[in-house]
């Protein structure tokens, strides 16, 4: 079922409730893939109904992002959100969730603002605001639906780090769900963003994964220096790649690590002509 107003997500949750059924809820940007399935379909073995939002967030674009180009295909993602076991679409516009939409700026509405530790980092430090958006949506989602459980993909997995944090902070009545990242059979992890890239440039997007299995790879077989296992990145970089970090942290607080362990998570980010693609993995 899809709908588009708050009152209408309000009134069908709440009927649910009071038969007793477990919701869950998965915000999404629309776009649809199989990475997004993956958590639709975590959430519908977990929770009696299964909610999705379909909202391409202006507030978590900066300036300059693609706000304007990123996909928005409706129709075919109700399709895989039925495929997927999915109860509820939930695809406002962006007056019903701002109704003054000339007035989206901090002098005018209520943000949620992640702690600077937190954002002071990898996707944080170039996307300056993005997470205050990113906060800001899925508070109201989450008071929208009330579920008992929401689904995130470690695919954006500061994201969901502090998205855990805001929940915590804040007391707010829901489980985090942290979901693995999906990947295509080349290694590419699925984003809605590799919708941009040419044939040539999927190729070239390849060098995200291939980076991190090797790292991991290196890791495996002894080495623990993060600037060696750094230096190993480079024979995968070609002209058409633009390096913006390739970090090593503590897969729990993202502090910074010395040395390579068990606990580390490895980031990367990395502009293929003008795509800029994320990846990351644990080295456990
Ligand atoms: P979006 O990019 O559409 O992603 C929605 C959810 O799907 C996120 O939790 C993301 O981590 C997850 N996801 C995307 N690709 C994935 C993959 N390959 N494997 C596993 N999970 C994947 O993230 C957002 O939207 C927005 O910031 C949002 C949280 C909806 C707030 O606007």
């Amino acid at each position: 079922m899809l709908v588009h107003t708050i009152k209408e997500v309000r009134d069908i949750v709440n009927s649910w409730k009071k038969q007793g059924l477990t919701v869950g809820l998965v915000p999404t940007m629309g776009a649809l893939h199989n990475g997004h399935k993956s958590l639709f379909e975590k959430s519908a073995k977990k929770c009696d109904k299964t909610v999705i939002s379909v909202f391409v967030n202006p507030i978590q674009f900066c300036p300059g992002e693609d706000f304007e180009k990123y996909p928005r295909t409706l129709d075919a993602d109700c399709k895989i959100a039925e495929s997927a076991g999915v109860d509820l679409v939930f695809a406002p516009n962006p007056k019903e969730m701002y109704p003054n939409v000339q007035m989206m700026t901090s002098d005018f509405l209520t943000y949620v603002n992640p702690p600077f530790f937190y954002v002071n980092k990898l996707c944080g430090k170039s996307r300056v605001g993005h997470f205050d958006g990113v906060c800001t949506v899925v508070n109201k989602l989450l008071n929208i639906v009330q579920p008992n459980f929401a689904f995130f993909g470690e695919k954006d997995y500061q994201q969901l780090v502090i998205l855990k944090k805001m929940v915590n902070d804040l007391n707010i009545s829901v489980e985090i769900i942290g979901c693995p990242l999906v990947r295509e059979e080349s290694g590419l992890a699925i984003s809605s963003r590799n919708k941009y890239l040419s044939e040539s440039e999927k190729q070239d997007a390849l060098a995200l994964s291939k980076i991190l299995f090797n790292i991991k790879n290196c890791f495996q077989k002894g080495v623990t220096d993060i600037a060696a296992l750094k230096e190993t990145a480079y024979e995968f970089l070609n002209e058409h790649h633009t390096l913006e970090y390739l970090d090593f942290r503590d897969a729990e607080t993202l502090e910074d690590k010395n040395i390579a362990d068990e606990n580390t998570r490895v980031f990367i980010a990395l502009k293929v002509g003008s795509v800029r693609l994320i990846d990351n993995i644990s080295l456990k």
